[in-house]
C-alpha cells in the first residue's frame, strides 16, 4: 500500500474525496448526489452547540448506515462502563505490571480491559480508562463507541485504524482519537500490541486555551492529523459491535460499513505525534504545575476543572537552579492515571515500566520514591537532558473507580506503598524558645 495521506488541522473544516467530485460543490445536500452516493450527517455534539465547538460532518456513502440488522446483546467482556459500582474506590496508591500479550487469538476489541473509570455514559460525564493487549486483527468486524470518543495511546505495536473516514497508522509514541460513534476496524501492523485508552464520556477533546503562552505552544493545531476519505465496496458476511450504554451489541450487515467515497466537516478522527508536542518548563527555579504538559482538554462547564485531561511528559531540558527537579510530594484535588510509553519516568527509579499503569487519587499523597529523591536532593544542577523518555496521565476531576479485575490481577504490584518506606528522617530543627 501506498503511504497514507493526512490533512493537517485540529477540527478544521476538512473536505476529501476518494472519487473525484462525489462532494458536492456549492451546497450541503443536493436532492441527488453523484455517483449514486447516499448523504448522512454525522454529528459530535448537539445541532445548537456554538460555533467554535460545535462537531459535525457529512458522508456521502454508498448505504446510508442505516442498513444493518437489529442489534442483539452481547454476553460479558471485560470492557466495563459506569456506574462503576463493582467495588468500592480505595484510596491506595495502586501501581500495575504491564499486561501480558494474550497466548491465545485476541483482537484490539476483545483485547480490552478496562481498569478503572467515573461517571457514566448515561450522564455524559467522567472517563473509564481501559488498557489492551492483542494479537491479531480485527477480521469480518467493526467496532462502534456510542459512550464516549477513545483517544489511543499505543505502547507496543504499530496499528491501523481503518474507519468510515479513512485510514490512520499510529505507532508508539504517536495517538489517535477516535471520535464517539465512528466504525473502526483496527488492524495490527506488528505482531503484537499494548496499549492505554481514555474513553471519554464528557465534552470532546479539545486543545487547552494558552493564557499567558500566548499563540503558540504545547500541542500545535498543524500537527494533528486526519486522514484522507478511502472506502471499501464490499459484499459479505459482517458484524457491527456497537457499545451502548456500557452494553456491547452486535449487528450484521451485509457489506462493509467503511463505505464512505467523501466527507466533510470537522467531526473525524484524528492522530497526533507526541514528538511535536513544544515542551514548557521552567528556566529559573521551581516546578511548574504537570498542566503546562496538557496535550488535549475535555472540559466540563467549571472553568479550569476537567472532566479529563491529557498530559505528557516527553524529552526535554532541565535547568532550574535551587530546585527539586522531579515531581515533588503532593496530595492534589485531580485524580491521576500514569502510564509509560517507553524509557524511564523521572519520578520513579524501577517498578514502572514501559506499559505498566499507576492510580493516584484524590487527596491521596504520592510523589517520588526513596531512590529518586535521596538521588535529587544532592545532583549537581547543571542543564539535563531528560532523553528517551516518554510517560502520560490521565488527570480526571472524579474518583477512578477501579474494577473488580484491576484490584485482583496478578499485574497490581501489592507491595507498591514500600517504595516510599525508606525515606528517612532528616530533621535538624530545634522549636522556637
Ligand atoms: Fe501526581
Amino acid at each position: 500500500m501506498s503511504k497514507l495521506q493526512y490533512q493537517s488541522g485540529f477540527a478544521n473544516e476538512f473536505a476529501t474525496e476518494a472519487v473525484a467530485g462525489a462532494l458536492p460543490q456549492g451546497q450541503n445536500a443536493p436532492q441527488k448526489s453523484r455517483f449514486g452516493l447516499y448523504t448522512e450527517q454525522f454529528s459530535g455534539t448537539p445541532f445548537t452547540a456554538p460555533r467554535a465547538t460545535n462537531r459535525r460532518a457529512w458522508l456521502y456513502r454508498i448505504r446510508p448506515s442505516v442498513t444493518h440488522r437489529p442489534f442483539v446483546n452481547l454476553p460479558g467482556n471485560n470492557m466495563r462502563s459506569g456506574p462503576f459500582e463493582e467495588v468500592p474506590a480505595t484510596p491506595n496508591q495502586l501501581r500495575w505490571d504491564p499486561l501480558p500479550i494474550p497466548a491465545a487469538p485476541c483482537d484490539f476489541l476483545d483485547g480490552i480491559i478496562t481498569f478503572g473509570g467515573n461517571g457514566g455514559p448515561a450522564g455524559q460525564t467522567g472517563c473509564a480508562v481501559h488498557i489492551y493487549a492483542a494479537n491479531q486483527s480485527m477480521s469480518g468486524r467493526f467496532f462502534a463507541n456510542a459512550d464516549g470518543e477513545m483517544l489511543i495511546v499505543p505502547q507496543l505495536g504499530k496499528l491501523r485504524f481503518a474507519t468510515e473516514q479513512g485510514i490512520l497508522d499510529v505507532a508508539p509514541g504517536e495517538i489517535c482519537v477516535i471520535p464517539r460513534g465512528l466504525k473502526v476496524r483496527v488492524e495490527l501492523l506488528e505482531h503484537s500490541a499494548r496499549g492505554y485508552i481514555c474513553e471519554n464520556y464528557g465534552l470532546p477533546f479539545r486543545l487547552p486555551d494558552l493564557g499567558p503562552i500566548g499563540a503558540n505552544g504545547l500541542a500545535n493545531p498543524r500537527d494533528f492529523l486526519a486522514p484522507v476519505a478511502a472506502f471499501e465496496d464490499v459484499e459479505g458476511d459482517f458484524q457491527i459491535l456497537c457499545k451502548f450504554q456500557g452494553q456491547l451489541w452486535s449487528a450484521g450487515i451485509d457489506h462493509s460499513p467503511l463505505d464512505v467515497v467523501g466527507w466533510h466537516g470537522n467531526y473525524a478522527p484524528y492522530k497526533y505525534d507526541m514528538a511535536n508536542f513544544n515542551c514548557i518548563n521552567t528556566v529559573s527555579f521551581d516546578h511548574p504545575d504537570p498542566s503546562i504538559y496538557t496535550v488535549l482538554t475535555a472540559p466540563t462547564a467549571v472553568p479550569g476543572t476537567s472532566n479529563v485531561d491529557f498530559a505528557i511528559f516527553p524529552p526535554r531540558w532541565m535547568v532550574a537552579e535551587h530546585t527539586f527537579r522531579p515531581p515533588w510530594f503532593h496530595r492534589n484535588a485531580m485524580n491521576e492515571f500514569m502510564g509509560l510509553i517507553f524509557g524511564q519516568y523521572d519520578a520513579k527509579a524501577e517498578g514502572f515500566v514501559p506499559g505498566s499503569a499507576s492510580l493516584h487519587s484524590c487527596m491521596q499523597a504520592h510523589g517520588p520514591d526513596a531512590e529518586t529523591f535521596e538521588r535529587a536532593e544532592i545532583a549537581d544542577l547543571k542543564p539535563h537532558y531528560l532523553g528517551g523518555t516518554l510517560a502520560f496521565m490521565f488527570e480526571t476531576q472524579l474518583v477512578l473507580y477501579p474494577t473488580r479485575f484491576a484490584l485482583e490481577t496478578d499485574c497490581l504490584q501489592r507491595d507498591y506503598f514500600e517504595v516510599w518506606q525508606s525515606l528517612k528522617k532528616h530533621f535538624t530543627g530545634s522549636p522556637i524558645r
